[in-house]
């Protein structure tokens, strides 16, 4: 793979071809950033690592698994409603849209909305922004299966590469956030977010946001302890990383996954339950972990909502809801909206 490498603030552009380029951000300012986080977050009464470190090569292909699981309903029904809303979709889609997707990996949903551009328009831009390079893989795929596509990818955090997109240029973007990963932001943190979208788009952007909703406990807590432990696999795959990366010497035997569902607080709580008293050195965050028998490290939380609660999310951050679709079960969510015209603010 031939590729022009140029320096440009902050990032790294490659140039594969006419119709594939990316953006990389410098890898020392992750790299920085996961040793720093995990000094504080895994310094403090409750430890937690952040869920977005489950996703390097390996963790991203085991969410992947996880996505086709039996128990695993978030990612089927998305994908249901999103055939189902092909025309509906389209009639919002007047224009020439670019796909702005935060995260990737989801090839069957991005498919979805591409196919619903690619039969309204000529050409389609795709911007995946996603700190994980398996965003170069599935890229070279996607080209391979539409003719009129052009890619570039943003390797950054999702805040990076809206900072990136915003003074891009003037065309409209589509910009989607599916599969729930919403859910993995704290409500605080899920909020600023949202406003960061909003802040960068314009007024003829369009946002597509797929959210997983309250259910029956007994079917949540099977999504994610599912019978061939593939999530408690992608749970521990989280230690293996800090051990590679960070220089660490975390023994995975000794540990255990753990998922709850807090009714009260509207989310799944992912663990990692210390089996042992031990002590674990994170050489690259200069930390020694003293953990006791049955301690938990707080890995993820998965939040689910009511309809109510996505409409007053997205409209107090600044939006106007455009359509919400949803699954025969009422399972799981996806909501169209726009940024609110400063008339109606
Ligand atoms: C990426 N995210 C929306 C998934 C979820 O359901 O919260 C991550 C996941 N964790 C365990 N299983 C799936």
């Amino acid at each position: 793979m031939s590729k022009t490498i140029q320096k440009n603030s902050g990032y790294k552009k490659y140039v594969v071809s006419t119709k594939l380029q990316y953006f990389k951000t410098h890898a020392t300012k992750i790299e920085k950033t996961f040793a720093e986080e995990l000094s504080s977050s895994m310094n403090s009464d409750l430890k937690f690592i952040n869920p977005k470190f489950f996703y390097d090569k390996k963790g991203s292909d085991l969410f992947e698994k996880i996505c086709t699981l039996p128990e695993y309903y978030p990612t089927r029904t998305e994908i249901t409603i999103l055939k189902q809303l092909q025309d509906e979709l389209a009639s919002y889609l007047d224009g020439n849209f670019r796909l702005v997707e935060l995260g990737s990996g989801t090839s069957v949903k991005t498919r979805l909305i591409l196919d619903i551009l690619s039969k309204l328009q000529d050409n389609t831009e795709y911007f995946p922004i996603d700190i994980s390079e398996i965003l170069t893989e599935s890229s070279e795929q996607l080209l391979k299966d539409y003719d009129d596509l052009h890619i570039t990818g943003i390797i950054d955090t999702y805040e990076g590469g809206l900072e990136f997109l915003k003074n891009f240029d003037d065309k409209k973007n589509l910009i989607i956030f599916l599969g729930s990963s919403f859910g993995n932001f704290s409500p605080n943190a899920g909020y600023k977010f949202l406003q960061k979208i909003n802040s960068m788009m314009k007024s003829d952007d369009l946002f597509l946001i797929g959210l997983d909703l309250v259910k029956d406990k007994l079917i949540l807590e099977s999504a994610y302890n599912d019978s061939q432990g593939v999530t408690a696999e992608f749970n521990l795959n989280i230690l293996s990383r800090i051990n590679d990366e960070l220089d660490a010497d975390f023994h995975l035997k000794d540990f255990s996954h753990r998922a709850i569902y807090n009714v009260k607080e509207q989310r799944i709580e992912m663990y990692l339950k210390s089996l042992v008293n031990q002590s674990v050195i994170i050489s690259k965050s200069d930390l020694v972990l003293n953990l006791k028998k049955d301690e938990l490290i707080l890995t993820e939380h998965s939040h689910k909502y009511r309809l109510s609660q996505i409409n007053e999310l997205l409209e107090h951050a600044g939006f106007e809801i455009k359509h919400t679709w949803l699954d025969d079960n009422k399972h799981f969510s996806l909501t169209l909206a726009s940024k609110k015209s400063d008339l109606c603010t």
